[in-house]
């Protein structure tokens, strides 16, 4: 649970108190959905069994959601260090069954979905032997680490039938399905350009997060871990900070870029690959044992807007989405949601004129006024102010993403974050790092299905 954030009974009794908790003065507060809203008793028939495989830091935060879902059930664990196998129990709050060969766990009948949190080079085969031993998936993002991997895996939950869910939760947040409305209303206009970033000024914000003291090849499955990318000594560095190497993560856009793709993708409704995509980066300051920049900035283009997205780990400051309409403008930024109205009131020319003779200037004016009459007194219409709403603050959105995955594996309903939807975020991530390291702009080639320079 993040820092400052309320349970939900300490909302219920604190109410409107709750503003010196990070809440926004003059919001309103979102109703949540789901799991977060009201938990439910669900008959043991529908009880979903769910494994772990990957129980680091994201795996614990995952397994806790699924359990504060209705209705399931955690019978196993799979890791490659001992550590989190035992994190893994922990979290689970029972003993359970652990394994560093997560085939153990594909192979068992009391399993029906399985949480995939590894890192990134692992989810392509993690996802296709999963649903070729009929279970469901939810596979944390980014979902694919190269372009042919998303297109194997989509092909994986096609042929087998699987429900698959990409991790990206901003996709179940009532923050962005308010926005999806206002958008949807037309309150904004034309769209034409949305900027978003997420920027941190630390080392753990730089992913060099401290090594466990037993972390050693006895405790640690390094040629597992080593998976598909280059055989290589073990290298503790590599095992707990793999998102600093291209070989098991994507930078910047693999980590971020793709939650503030999924939120705009969810409030516009696009769900495709950029046509274009040019990326500046660089590494300034964060120079030590990493191969991916530490500042990244990219421009995309979609048919009906350009987007620009940022990430820099050398400042700090509030992550912020922002949709431009001709319209409105709306923004969200730490998770407080605001529609401020442009104003679009009729008004006379007042520039160009001031370089016309006087007299035409008055004639113009005069007619003007006579074709747009003031309203009569009492009559003039109010200017719409700005409107703010965010979710009350023991919300917690990762939880209503699981409950949405584990209805659909209950219903079979199709996953609001499906494997072609996560393929297509993470083609935008890939496009933003083809352009950096190749130095050209990308572009998309639908029918090859492939990035080109
Ligand atoms: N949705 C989010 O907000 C969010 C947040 C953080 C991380 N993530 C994603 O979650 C995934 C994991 O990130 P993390 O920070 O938890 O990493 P982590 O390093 O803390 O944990 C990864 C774990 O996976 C295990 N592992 C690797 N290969 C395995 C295999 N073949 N079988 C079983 N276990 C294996 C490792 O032993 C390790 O303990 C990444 O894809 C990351 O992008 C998502």
């Amino acid at each position: 649970m993040p820092k400052n954030q309320l349970t939900r009974r300490e909302f219920m009794r604190v109410g409107a108190g709750a503003a010196t908790l990070g809440v926004a003065s003059h919001a309103a507060f979102l109703t949540p959905s789901f799991a977060a809203a009201a938990p439910r008793s669900v008959p043991p028939s529908d009880r979903v069994r769910f494994a772990s495989i990957g129980t680091g830091v994201r795996g614990c935060e995952i397994m806790r959601a699924a359990l504060a879902c209705p209705g399931t059930e955690i019978v196993a664990v799979s890791d490659l260090y001992d550590g989190r196998l035992t994190a893994g129990q922990e979290n689970a709050g029972k003993q359970l069954f652990t394994t560093k060969d997560y085939r153990a766990i594909l192979d068992r009948q009391d399993v029906d979905a399985v949480l995939v949190a590894t890192p990134d080079h692992w989810h392509r085969k993690l996802v296709e032997d999963a649903c070729a031993a009929g279970k469901d998936v939810y596979c944390e993002k980014p979902m694919a680490h190269t372009v042919e991997d998303g297109f194997a895996m989509v092909e994986a939950m096609q042929k087998h039938k699987r429900v698959v869910q990409v991790g990206s939760q901003v996709r179940s947040s009532v923050v962005y399905a308010k926005a999806r409305e206002i958008y949807d209303s037309g309150f904004l206009g034309q769209v034409t350009a949305i900027e978003a970033w997420i920027d941190r000024n630390d080392a753990s914000g730089a992913w060099i997060y401290p090594i466990p003291p037993d972390a050693s090849e006895k405790t640690i499955d390094w040629n597992t871990f080593l998976g598909s990318a280059p055989k290589r000594p073990f290298d503790a560095k590599r095992f707990f900070r793999w998102r600093c190497y291209q070989d098991y993560g994507e930078g910047l856009p693999g980590d971020l870029y793709v939650h503030l793709l999924t939120g705009i993708f969810t409030i516009t409704g696009i769900n495709e690959p950029p046509l274009r995509a040019a990326t500046l980066g660089g590494l300034f300051r964060w120079t030590e044992d990493r191969d991916v920049p530490d500042l990244i900035w990219t421009l995309y283009e979609y048919p009906n807007f350009r987007l620009s997205l940022r990430c820099n780990l050398n400042n700090e400051s509030p992550g912020v989405t922002r949709i431009f309409g001709t319209k409105g403008t709306l923004e969200i930024k730490n998770d407080v949601l605001t529609a401020t109205p442009q104003d679009t009131e009729p008004r006379p020319e007042s520039y160009s004129i001031y370089g016309w003779p006087e007299k035409l200037r008055n004639e113009y004016l005069e007619d003007w006024r006579k074709k747009h009459p003031l309203p009569e007194p009492g009559k003039y219409p109010l200017g719409q102010s700005a409107q703010t709403f965010q979710a009350p603050p023991y919300y917690d959105y990762s939880v209503d993403h699981m409950h949405n995955f584990m209805e659909s594996v209950r219903t079979r309903k199709p996953s609001v974050e499906d494997a072609e939807f996560g393929n297509h975020t993470a083609i935008a991530c890939h496009m933003a790092n083809y352009s950096h390291f190749q130095k050209t702009m990308a572009t998309w080639d639908e029918a090859a299905k492939k990035i080109k320079g």
